[in-house]
């Protein structure tokens, strides 16, 4: 069976989650592989992202990841132009969007000047198997998704293309599902890890899922940000890393400014699973926004997709007003990321992270294997 780098064409067995193409472009030239977030794209907008990376990596190849919560199954079914369809609106409870009217009176935090074209654009309903129709007319080498193995047909098709599936599990159960859906790789996402994720951590997932899913290669992902950590998961058995919080804070990162500080100056402590950004419990940073959602006015999250309907509009507001200095605005403005936030304390390019994380890895295994030798 061929290793990682063999099936993807890569030199260092680092994979780079973002929603930003310099990101993806950076990583995938300093010889990681980028993976582009989809998810928050139109496929018109996702068809430029692609070229522009195209353009920029010359040969080197990148992937792309897609959500598609199993939930969402049946939705997989409706076309783009159902969705327009659909009155939104009257599918959120009355105490939820005053909830949210609120908390943002509260905290002073401006409507938007004007309506906002793509009531989808932060909700990340354009569909996931149109995503990938649009990614897979590109060179790309890798499919990922999260939350539920890919429907059978974005399978075949990025087979028939000779295009691997990657898929990012939490438990050995999810694990074996993926297998059974025919996925190349399999991604081991423990509960430090930001985004959406489970309960059980890093240390105790990877072998567990390596041992289960044999022969089909797994990544680990979840709390890997340095040489350290990645020698670490490969000692467990994963064949390469899943990396994502690590590239909020490089250079290219388009991360909210406030937000990279808020990043560059939390601690380990500072993040939490919580539902209310996307209904689903998704690793994030402690800030105003996600303790409100934990206090005793709280309504609680609606399910996927809802929630982000719900909030997509306040969380550009936050945004925007936190851009513009707003105290209120800052207080709750939050992202996702994992527990490694508390080791970001420079900002540097993506490729001195590729870089370091490589020198670092190949310096701690020399140093375990002189260990060994005494
Ligand atoms: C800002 C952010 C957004 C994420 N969004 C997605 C996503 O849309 N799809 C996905 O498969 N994983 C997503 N993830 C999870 C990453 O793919 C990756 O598994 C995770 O970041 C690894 O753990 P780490 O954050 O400790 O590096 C996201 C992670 C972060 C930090």
């Amino acid at each position: 069976m061929k290793t990682i780098c063999e099936l993807l064409g890569i030199e260092y067995p680092i994979l780079a989650f973002s929603h930003c193409r310099d990101v993806v472009a950076a990583v995938s030239k300093a010889g990681g592989f980028g993976v582009l977030g989809a998810v928050t794209y139109t496929p018109d907008e996702l068809e430029i992202e692609l070229k522009w990376i195209e353009d920029n990596v010359g040969e080197r190849p990148y992937g792309i990841d897609v959500l598609i919560p199993a939930g969402l199954g049946g939705m997989d079914e409706v076309k783009d132009s159902d969705l327009a369809k659909v009155d939104v609106k009257s599918l959120l409870p009355e105490q939820h969007r005053r909830f949210v009217d609120e908390l943002l009176e509260q905290y002073g935090v401006p409507p938007l000047s004007r309506e906002r074209s793509n009531p989808f654009g932060l909700g990340g309903l354009s569909l996931p198997s149109t995503l990938v129709e649009v990614a897979l007319a590109h060179p790309i080498k890798l499919v990922a998704s999260a939350l539920g193995p890919p429907p059978p047909r974005v399978v075949e098709a990025a087979h028939e293309r000779g295009v691997p599936v990657a898929a990012l599990v939490g438990t050995v159960e999810h694990a074996l599902r993926q297998k059974e859906a025919g996925v190349d790789v399999i991604v081991a996402q423990g509960t430090e890890a930001g985004g959406h994720t489970g309960e059980i951590g890093t240390m105790v997932l990877v072998p567990e899922v390596v041992d289960a899913v044999a022969p089909v290669p797994v990544l680990a992902a979840g709390g890997i940000a340095t040489g350290r950590q990645m020698a670490a998961a490969m000692a467990l058995g994963a064949q390469g890393v899943w990396t994502g919080s690590v590239w909020l804070t490089t250079e290219e990162a388009e991360t909210h400014p406030v937000v990279k500080e808020k990043f560059l100056s939390a601690s380990s402590r500072d993040t939490v699973r919580s539902k209310s950004r996307t209904g689903k419990p998704a690793r994030q940073l402690r800030s105003a926004w996600t303790e409100a959602w934990e206090g005793p006015d709280s309504p609680g999250a609606l399910p996927m997709p809802l929630q982000p309907l719900l909030v997509e509009e306040a969380l550009v507001r936050i945004g925007r007003s936190a851009t513009a200095g707003n105290e209120g605005a800052k207080q709750l403005v939050n992202y996702f990321v994992g527990q490694v936030v508390g080791s970001l304390k420079t900002v540097k390019p993506a490729r001195q992270v590729v870089l370091d994380m490589v020198s670092e890895y190949a310096d701690v295994i020399f140093e375990l294997a002189e260990s060994m030798s005494e």
